[in-house]
This record gives structure tokens, sequence and C-alpha cells, in this order.
């Protein structure tokens, strides 16, 4: 007899429940049964962690959770969270908040905060959705805040700067924190929520590619789960729903190719900043379209699903895809390719992130595959797109490189959308100081004080750097 707290579902058929599979983990044999005699033997909520041996890298266990027991519709309706929203003016806090208001009985916003350049539209926001917790990070906009919620009818703590931010994300009545704050300034509050032991709906990417060495040792200590609300790797969250351990062999990250998907490599000289902003398929803030016009964006991904799912970097692949309806793919070591496809929509990956392990009903369209017509993939170019390697190179160095990356582009971009260098500046402005941080201050094992030391140094190097001026010397001495 096979106990049941050894045993792990893995296959389950919904016609025949005969025809249902799960692996004992002690003697490591497969049994086949009834599904309903498998659910009656396992804990309700019971998750496992996938450890994906023949992917993956040896010191590293997957961030993301992967559930092995089967949907139940009488548990769908018993959906009930109560979430933090950081980032609710963005374009993801928005979706989100339209989530929540098609899923009303599902979810109930109990925390908010913004970065305080959409003061009016984040007051609305908290007169509509009554949380209890608020937090803006400008702190030159706090007094503001305060005097328009002056004659607020009902109790709201009102907070400011980085404390007021880590306050909302570890309110003790929240069950779950959605990230959709731009860029690394997530990193403190995302920490804080894990040491809370807050589930994170992850948005904000730039938060596990910076902070990875530190935020995967405290997801396993606090046993929370960090569900992936980027399109790509909630598209491989779900695939992964239901594989057995040890068999991914490959991640397949599709990318759009951005807004200058069709533009000949050498007219992106004089691409401006309105054309690096026109994404052909998303509607998204402005920081991430220029990310996915220079591929960092994808760059960016395949650390994220390196951290997210535990997958070494040569097991990572990218293809361009320009329809934008696959999301993503994973192959298993029997060669299997498993795809998740959908209209290119983020209110999807959002509600499943918030949903997970559930799956709720939304009156969206159908995906029309027929209405699609052609999907069609191909390589990236390597030279239209360096940011790509540079990502590649980054997450392999790890430590505190990939940390470097992400602030010197966050930087980069910065100055490209204050028209102080050009389009492909961008790349050298990044590469320039990854190089630099390579020769003195790398740290193999950096902690979170490193990390942010490594971010600030490196902001302060890509601001320092000229790339006309550097690239006017090099040709001097030539
Ligand atoms: N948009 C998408 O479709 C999409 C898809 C996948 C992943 N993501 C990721 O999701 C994150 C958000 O992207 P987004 O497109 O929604 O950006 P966005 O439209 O620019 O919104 C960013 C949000 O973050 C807030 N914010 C900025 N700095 C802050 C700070 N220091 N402290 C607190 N809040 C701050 C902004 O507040 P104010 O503007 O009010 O100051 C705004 O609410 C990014 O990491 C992005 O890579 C986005």
């Amino acid at each position: 007899m096979h106990k049941s707290n050894h045993l792990m579902l893995f296959s389950y058929s919904l016609l025949s429940f005969q025809n249902s599979y799960a692996l004992c983990k002690k003697c490591n044999k497969v049994i086949k049964g009834n599904l309903r005699v498998f659910l009656s033997r396992q804990k309700k909520k019971e998750s496992f962690r996938a450890v994906f041996l023949a992917a993956n890298t040896k010191d590293l266990s997957p961030v993301a959770p992967v559930q092995t027991q089967a949907w139940s519709e009488s548990e769908t309706t018993k959906v009930h969270k109560k979430i933090v929203l950081l980032g609710s003016t963005g374009s993801i806090g928005t979706q989100t908040l339209e989530i929540v208001d098609a899923c009303s009985e599902n979810f109930q916003v109990v925390g908010l905060a913004c970065g305080g350049s959409r003061l009016d539209q984040f007051v609305s926001q908290i007169r509509k959705y009554r949380p209890k917790i608020v937090a803006v990070f400008d702190t030159t906009q706090l007094q503001r805040l305060h005097t328009l919620l002056k004659d607020l009818d009902y109790d709201c703590q009102i907070g400011g700067g980085e404390q007021g931010l880590v306050d909302c994300a570890c309110f003790p009545e929240s069950d779950l924190v959605v990230t959709g704050i731009v860029g690394c300034a997530g990193l403190i509050p995302t920490v804080a929520a894990i040491k809370a032991g807050k589930d994170i709906c992850l948005a904000n990417k730039e938060t596990l590619i910076a902070g990875g060495p530190v935020i995967a040792p405290l997801v396993e200590k606090h046993r929370v789960n960090v569900l992936p609300a980027d399109s790509e790797h909630s598209a491989i969250f779900q695939c992964l729903q239901g594989v057995p351990s040890g068999a991914l062999s490959k991640i397949i990250l599709t990318a759009s190719g951005g807004a200058f998907r069709d533009t000949p490599l050498e007219d992106l000289h004089y691409v401006t900043l309105n054309d690096a902003l026109k994404h052909p398929n998303w509607t998204m803030g402005a920081k991430i379209t220029i990310d996915s016009a220079t591929l960092m964006n994808k760059g960016l991904e395949v650390i994220e699903a390196h951290f997210l799912f535990g997958t070494a970097y040569d097991n990572i692949q990218v293809v361009i895809h320009p329809q934008s309806i696959v999301h993503s793919m994973i192959e298993l070591c029997d060669t299997s390719v498993i795809a998740q496809m959908g209209w290119p929509d983020m209110r999807l990956p959002l509600l499943y992130a918030m949903s997970w392990p559930h799956r709720l009903f939304l009156p969206y369209s159908s995906l029309d595959l027929v209405k699609v017509g052609t999907l069609s993939f191909k390589e990236p170019d390597r030279n239209k797109y360096p940011c790509l390697d540079l990502a590649y190179e980054a997450g392999k160095r790890g430590g505190t490189m990939p940390a470097v990356l992400n602030a010197a582009n966050e930087e980069a971009v910065f100055r490209f959308r204050n028209n102080e260098i050009s389009y492909l500046e961008i790349a050298k402005v990044i590469e320039h100081t990854m190089s630099h941080h390579e020769t003195g201050l790398f740290v193999e094992r950096p902690s979170l004080d490193d990390i942010l030391y490594a971010d600030q140094w490196a902001r302060k190097t890509a601001r320092d750097f000229s790339p006309k001026l550097h690239f006017m010397k090099h040709s001097a001495v030539a």
C-alpha cells in the first residue's frame, strides 16, 4: 500500500476518473487509479515545487510553484483574495483593477501604491476601491494626497516614501501583493512582502532580475508563491502545471520583435523616441515598450525565467514570433512541445497569477486561429539586437551583474527618453557599465546591500558615460 503523503498526482482524466496516475515518491513507482481516490488521499491545498533536474542548474531551486492537483469546479467559487496593488496608476495597475471590477466577488483591494506623477488618478482609485492602506513614493506629493483625501468617509492609512510602500506591501490583512511598479524601485517592497509571508503576483520583472540571488532563498525560506504575471512567464507557468519532475528540457520564449522588427539595421541610426514607442502588438508603459524595441525586454525575461523556473541559460531559447499569439513554449524530455496561446492581452496572465491555482470565468472573446491565419517564427538577428546578448552574458555571469545590466538599462532608456543619447547608444551605455563593473566591483554571492550598491553604482556610471565622446576617443586613437 502506498501512503497518501507519498503520492504525487501527475496525470488525470476528468472524463474517466479511473485513468489517473500518481507517482509514489517513496518507491518511485507510477500507480494507475481513480482520481477521486487520489484527491481524497492528498492534502487539500498541497502543491509541489518542481525540481527540473534535466534542464536546470544544480544550485538553483525554482521560485515558481507547480500545482499537480486537479482543478475542481467547486473550489473556484471559493477564490477570495485580498490584494495590495503596487503601481496602481500604470498599465499593469489599471489592468489589474479591470480584473477586480470583472471579478469583484473574488478580489478585494486592501492596499494601493504609486509613484506620484498621476495623483488625481490615484485619488479616484482610492475613492472607488476604498483600500485600507495607501502610499505614494514621491514624498513631495504626500501633503497634497492628504489634502485631496481630507473628506474620505472611512479610515485609511496614508503613507509616503519607501517606508510607505513597504508598509503597504506588508499590510497584515492582504493575501497577495501585485507588483506593477516599474524598475528596480520594486525590489525593497517585494523583499518586504516576501518576508511578511505574502504571495507575489510578479509583473515587476526588474525586481527578480536585480534581486534574484537574494529573492530565491527568501521565497524558499518563507514558503511563499511567486506567481508570474509577465505574459511569457505566465505561458511557461501554465504549460508546466502537471508536468512531472525532471521532464522539462527547454524553455522557448517568444518575442514580438518590437517597434523595429521590420526596420533594417542601417536605418536604426535615425529612429526617434516616437518610433520606438510604437509597439506593433501590445499597449504598455513607455519603459517596457522601449525595452521591447531593443529586445532588452526579452533579455530581462531570459534572466527572469532562469530564476522563476530554475532553468539553465543554455536551455532558454528566444524566437521572434511577430503575431504574439503563442506567448511561450516548453519542450519536454520526449521532445513534445507545449505552447500557451491567446490574444495579446495582459489581463489574461494577470488573472491567472491572481487566481492560481484556480481558473475564473471572464467573458473575453475567444482566440480565433482561423482569423489569425499564420503563426511564424524566426531567429533574432543578434547584430540588430545587441541587448539580447548582453542580457545572456549578465545572466550567465550571475552575482551582481544582472543588477548592473538592469540599472544601466534603466538609466540608458531614461537618457534616450530625454533625448541625451540615440537609440543605438542604449546598448553602448550598458556594455560600458558592465565591462567597468567586471574589472573591480563584481560580487559573486551578493547580499541585498551588495545588490543595492551595485544598482546605484551602475546608474551613476551609465549616467556619466558619454558614448559619443567614447567613440571620438577611439576614432582619434585609430
Ligand atoms: N505593461 C505591460 O503590459 C507589462 C507587461 C509585462 C510586464 N510588465 C512589467 O510591469 C512593470 C510595470 O510596467 P507598466 O508598463 O505598468 O509601467 P507604467 O505604466 O510606467 O506604470 C508604472 C507604475 O509604477 C509606479 N511607480 C513608478 N516609480 C515608482 C516608485 N519609485 N515607487 C512606487 N511606484 C512607482 C507608477 O506610478 P506613477 O506613474 O503614478 O508615478 C505607475 O503606477 C514593469 O516592471 C514592466 O516590465 C508590464
